[in-house]
C-alpha cells in the first residue's frame, strides 16, 4: 500500500468491499436529462458516459437515478421501479458498458428528489413534513407528509434500484442523501417536522437514511460497492448542521460504507456549486489562478471533522481545479478520493491531462448575464446583491453546464461560446418539452 505521502490522483484505491479503483478521481454526479419520454436509459447515456470513460476518472457517478416516478429531480431523469422491461433492461445494459470501458467504474446514483421535484412534474410533492421550497425564480408545490408505509416503501424502492443496478452491469450504486433531496430532508430538522419514529431527535431523522443504506446493502451483497453522497452541512439556519452531519458519520461506521463522499447545501442554499463563494471574473482562466489550496476545494475543512470519526474512505468534491490541489488534499489525508463536476462539461479529457501531467488546472466557464452598461457590469453576477439576478445568472449557469451535458450526449462538443443567456433560455426550453412529454405519459 502507498504512504499517505506518495498518494497522488494517479494512485490506485482499494474499497472495503475488496474491489480496486485504478486511480483518485471520480466523475461527481451531475444530472443529465437524457432519458425518453418514459424515463428510460437512451443511447445518449451510452454516448456521453462512453465518453467520460475514455476521459480518465477512475468512477463515473451517474447523475441522479430515480426510484419513483412521481418525484423526478427533473422531467429527463432516468427511473427504475418495478419490474423492468426487456427493452429497459437492454438500455441500461448498453449504458453500463460503454461506462465501464478504459477500466472504468461506473456507479448509479440513486435518489428520490422529495419536495425538490418540480411543480411540472409533481404539483404536490411528498417530504417528510409538508413545509413547502421557498426558491426564487422556480416552481416546486407544498409537499404532503409520507405517511409511515410509504417511507417504508421509499426504503424498499431504494434497494430495489440498486439491484437492477449491479444486475445490468452497473459497477457500484452511491445513495444520493445530500443536497436537499429526500434522504437529506429528513436529516434536516428545518424540514422535518414529524414526531413519530422518522422525526424529532437527530436518531430519528437519520433512520431513513441508515435504513436505506442497509436494505441497499442487502440487496446486493457484501462485494459490491456501496457509496453515499452526505451533506457537510446544510448551510441554513436551523437545518442539518456540521455537528449533525459529524455525527452521522459516526454511525455510519457501522454500515460498510465503500465511499463517502462530502459535499454540502440544498436548491435553498446552493453552495454545492460554491454558489456564495463564486466570483463572477469574465478572465475565467484567472479564477483558477488566483484560487489557493483550500479556497480551491471549498467542503474540505469541513471534510477535515468527518474524517476524523469516520473510518472508510472518504471523497470531497466541490471546487477542486488543479493537479496540485487535488493531490495535497490527498497527500494532507483530508480525502482519498477527490470528486469532480464541472470541468467534466468543458472538457471530457480532462482527468486524462491532469494525470498525464499536459494540464496542471481544469477550466471551468463561471458565466454570467452581459446586460447594462459596463460599469454595472460587476453588479451582474451570481453574488449580486439583486437578488432578482442573481437567481437569472444562477439558473443561466446550472443550463450552461446541463446543455453541455445533452451536446455530449448527442454526440456532439461541448459548446464553450455558449452565453449565459441563451443557456437560460435554452435549459428551459429543453425542460418544458421534457415535462409535456412526462405528462403525456404518465398522467394522460
Ligand atoms: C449540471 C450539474 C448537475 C448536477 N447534478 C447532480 C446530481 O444529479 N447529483 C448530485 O449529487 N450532484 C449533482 N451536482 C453537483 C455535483 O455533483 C458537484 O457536487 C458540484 O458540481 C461541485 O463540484 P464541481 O465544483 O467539481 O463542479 C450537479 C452539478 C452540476 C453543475
Amino acid at each position: 500500500m502507498a504512504k499517505t505521502s506518495e498518494i497522488n490522483i494517479g494512485t490506485a484505491l482499494k474499497l472495503p468491499c475488496g474491489v480496486t479503483v485504478k486511480n483518485r478521481v471520480c466523475k461527481a454526479a451531475m444530472t443529465e436529462g437524457l432519458s425518453d419520454d418514459q424515463n428510460r436509459a437512451t443511447q445518449k447515456h451510452a454516448t456521453l458516459y462512453e465518453r467520460w470513460a475514455h476521459g480518465g476518472s477512475g468512477i463515473l457517478l451517474t447523475g441522479n437515478v430515480q426510484i419513483d416516478h412521481r418525484y423526478l429531480e427533473r422531467p429527463g431523469n432516468v427511473v427504475i421501479e418495478g419490474k423492468q422491461s426487456n427493452e429497459q433492461i437492454s438500455r441500461l445494459r448498453a449504458y453500463a458498458e460503454a461506462g465501464t470501458k478504459n477500466d472504468t467504474h461506473l456507479w448509479m446514483q440513486i435518489s428520490h428528489a422529495g419536495r425538490q421535484t418540480p411543480a411540472d412534474v409533481a404539483p404536490t410533492p411528498v417530504g417528510p413534513s409538508d413545509k413547502q421550497l421557498i426558491m426564487p425564480g422556480a416552481a416546486f408545490g407544498k409537499p404532503r407528509a409520507l405517511e409511515h408505509d410509504e417511507i417504508l416503501d421509499v426504503i424498499e424502492r431504494f434497494a430495489h434500484t440498486a439491484k437492477i443496478a449491479k444486475d445490468t452491469g452497473f459497477t457500484g450504486v452511491q445513495l444520493h442523501g445530500a443536497h436537499g433531496y429526500l434522504l437529506s430532508e429528513f436529516l434536516s430538522p428545518d424540514v422535518n417536522t414529524r414526531d413519530d419514529q422518522w422525526g424529532g431527535s437527530l436518531e430519528n431523522r437519520a433512520r431513513l437514511l441508515l435504513e436505506s443504506i442497509r436494505a441497499v446493502r442487502k440487496a446486493v451483497g457484501t462485494k459490491f460497492p456501496v457509496a453515499l453522497k452526505l451533506n457537510s452541512s446544510d448551510f441554513q439556519k436551523g437545518g442539518f448542521s456540521h455537528e449533525d452531519a459529524v455525527q452521522v458519520a459516526t454511525w455510519l461506521n457501522d454500515e460498510g460504507l465503500d465511499l463517502l463522499e462530502v459535499s454540502g447545501g440544498t436548491y435553498e442554499q446552493p453552495k454545492l456549486v460554491g454558489l456564495d463563494k463564486m466570483t463572477v471574473n469574465p478572465d475565467r482562466a484567472e479564477e483558477v489562478r488566483k484560487s489557493t489550496i483550500a479556497r480551491e476545494a471549498y467542503f474540505l475543512d469541513y471534510a477535515k471533522d468527518i474524517r476524523a470519526v469516520f473510518k472508510g474512505p472518504l471523497m470531497v468534491t466541490g471546487g477542486f481545479r488543479s493537479r496540485a490541489g487535488m493531490d495535497a488534499a490527498l497527500q494532507a489525508d483530508a480525502c482519498d478520493v477527490v470528486g469532480i463536476g464541472r470541468p467534466l462539461c468543458v472538457d471530457s479529457d480532462v482527468v486524462n491531462k491532469l494525470l498525464s501531467g499536459a494540464s496542471d488546472t481544469t477550466t471551468i466557464f463561471e458565466k454570467r448575464l452581459e446586460i447594462g452598461p459596463k460599469i454595472l457590469r460587476p453588479l451582474i453576477g451570481l453574488n449580486s446583491p439583486i437578488r432578482f439576478l442573481s437567481t437569472l445568472n444562477g439558473w443561466g449557469q446550472q443550463g450552461w453546464w446541463c446543455l453541455q451535458i445533452i451536446n455530449m450526449g448527442e454526440g456532439r462538443d461541448p459548446d464553450l461560446n455558449m452565453g449565459v443567456f441563451k443557456a437560460l433560455t435554452g435549459y428551459q426550453a429543453n425542460e418544458k418539452k421534457t415535462a409535456k412529454a412526462y405528462n403525456a405519459h404518465w398522467n394522460a
